[in-house]
C-alpha cells in the first residue's frame, strides 16, 4: 500500500492550543518508519500552510474563528480530493474540525468512482453539532454534522460535493453527547454505539457487523480516530478527555479487525495535544494503533475459528 502522510496544523477548532504540534509529534514517533517496517511504501507530503480567514459575520455569537475553520475546510477537503486519486491518504492532525474537509473530500473521490463512502468514528464524542446548536463554540465539534449534510451551514461553509448518507455513519466509543446533538441524531440513521453497547455486546461484535455493512455495499471506509476514543489513562495528550474510554486492547482490537477487513481507504488521527503528553506516549500509541491498522500483529491469525 502507497501511504501518504498529509500534515494538517490546524489548533483552532479546540479551545485549547496545542494540536498544530500533533504532525510533528506523530513524525518524532515514528509513524513513518513504523508503516515502512510493514512493507508499505511511505510518501509525506508535509504540512498544509495556513489558509487566509475567510471574513464573514454569523449569528451565533459563540462562534471561535468561523471563517478560519471554513478557509481550512476548503483547503483540506479540496487536498483530500487530490490525494484520493490513489494509495491511503493519512491526515495528521491536528484538531477534529479537520475532518470536515478530509471526509468530505474523499466523499467526493468516493462519488466519482461510484462507490459509497463509510465513516467509521472513533470518539467520545458525536460532534454532531451544527454552527447554530454549539454553545461552546469550539468548530471540532461539528464536522459530522457537515460532512452529512445537516442543515447549518450555508452559506459559511463551502457547499458539499457528495454529502455522506448518514445511514453510513457509524460511531463507537461514545461518552459525551450534548443535548442539541442527541436531539438531531435521533432525526437520522447515524449509528451510535456508546461506552455501554461495548460494555454489554464487546467492541469486535459491534464494529463486525458494522464492516458486513461496508462490504456488502462495496463501500469505501473512511476511519477517523479521535485520541479521547481511548481512556485518558493511555491517552493522556488531549484536551478534552472523559473518563471510561476504549482500553489498549479494545482499540487494537479495531485496528487489526479494520486490516482484516481490507476496507479501509483512508484515515484521520486527530486531536492529539503534544503539550499535554507524557514523553510521547499517546504520539507513540497511536503510531501502534495505525501499525496495527496496516497490518501489524503479534502472530499469524489461525486460518480455524474458535
Ligand atoms: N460537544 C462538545 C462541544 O461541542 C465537545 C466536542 C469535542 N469534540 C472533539 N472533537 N474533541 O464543545
Ligand atoms: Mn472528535
Ligand atoms: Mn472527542
Amino acid at each position: 500500500m502507497h501511504c501518504k502522510l498529509i500534515g494538517i496544523p490546524l489548533q483552532d477548532g479546540a479551545s485549547r492550543l496545542g494540536c498544530e504540534m500533533g504532525p510533528s509529534a506523530l513524525r518524532t514517533a515514528g509513524l513513518a518508519d513504523a508503516l515502512v517496517e510493514l512493507g508499505h511504501e511511505v510518501s509525506d507530503l508535509g504540512n498544509l500552510s495556513a489558509p487566509e480567514a475567510l471574513a464573514f459575520e454569523h449569528p451565533n455569537p459563540v462562534l471561535r474563528k468561523p471563517g478560519l475553520i471554513s478557509a481550512w475546510t476548503r483547503l483540506i477537503a479540496e487536498t483530500a480530493y487530490q490525494v484520493s486519486a490513489d494509495g491511503m491518504p493519512i491526515f495528521m492532525g491536528g484538531d477534529h474540525a479537520l475532518s470536515a474537509g478530509s471526509v468530505s473530500g474523499i466523499a467526493r473521490r468516493a462519488q466519482e468512482l461510484g462507490k459509497p463512502l463509510f465513516v467509521l468514528w472513533l470518539d467520545a464524542h458525536t460532534d454532531f453539532h451544527t454552527l447554530e446548536t454549539t454553545t461552546s463554540g469550539n468548530l471540532h465539534g461539528v464536522p459530522v454534522a457537515y460532512f452529512t449534510g445537516r442543515p447549518g451551514f450555508a452559506p459559511h461553509f463551502p457547499e458539499l460535493a457528495a454529502p455522506v448518507d448518514p445511514a453510513n455513519v457509524c460511531m463507537i466509543g461514545i461518552r459525551s453527547v450534548d443535548a442539541a446533538e442527541r436531539a438531531s441524531l435521533r432525526q437520522t440513521q447515524v449509528t451510535v454505539h456508546d461506552m455501554r453497547a461495548i460494555d454489554e455486546y464487546g467492541v469486535a461484535v459491534l464494529l463486525r457487523s458494522f464492516l458486513q455493512k461496508v462490504a456488502d455495499a462495496g463501500g469505501m471506509l473512511h476511519v477517523s480516530l479521535d485520541v479521547d476514543f481511548l481512556d485518558p489513562a493511555i491517552g493522556p495528550a488531549v484536551g478534552t478527555t472523559v473518563p471510561g474510554g476504549a482500553t489498549f486492547r479494545e482499540a487494537h482490537l479495531v485496528m487489526e479487525m479494520l486490516h482484516d477487513s481490507g476496507l479501509v481507504t483512508s484515515l484521520d488521527l486527530v486531536e492529539l495535544n503534544p503539550f499535554l503528553d507524557e514523553r510521547g506516549r499517546t504520539a507513540n500509541m497511536l503510531v501502534d494503533l495505525t501499525a496495527s491498522l496496516m497490518g501489524r500483529t503479534v502472530m499469524d491469525r489461525p486460518t480455524r475459528s474458535y
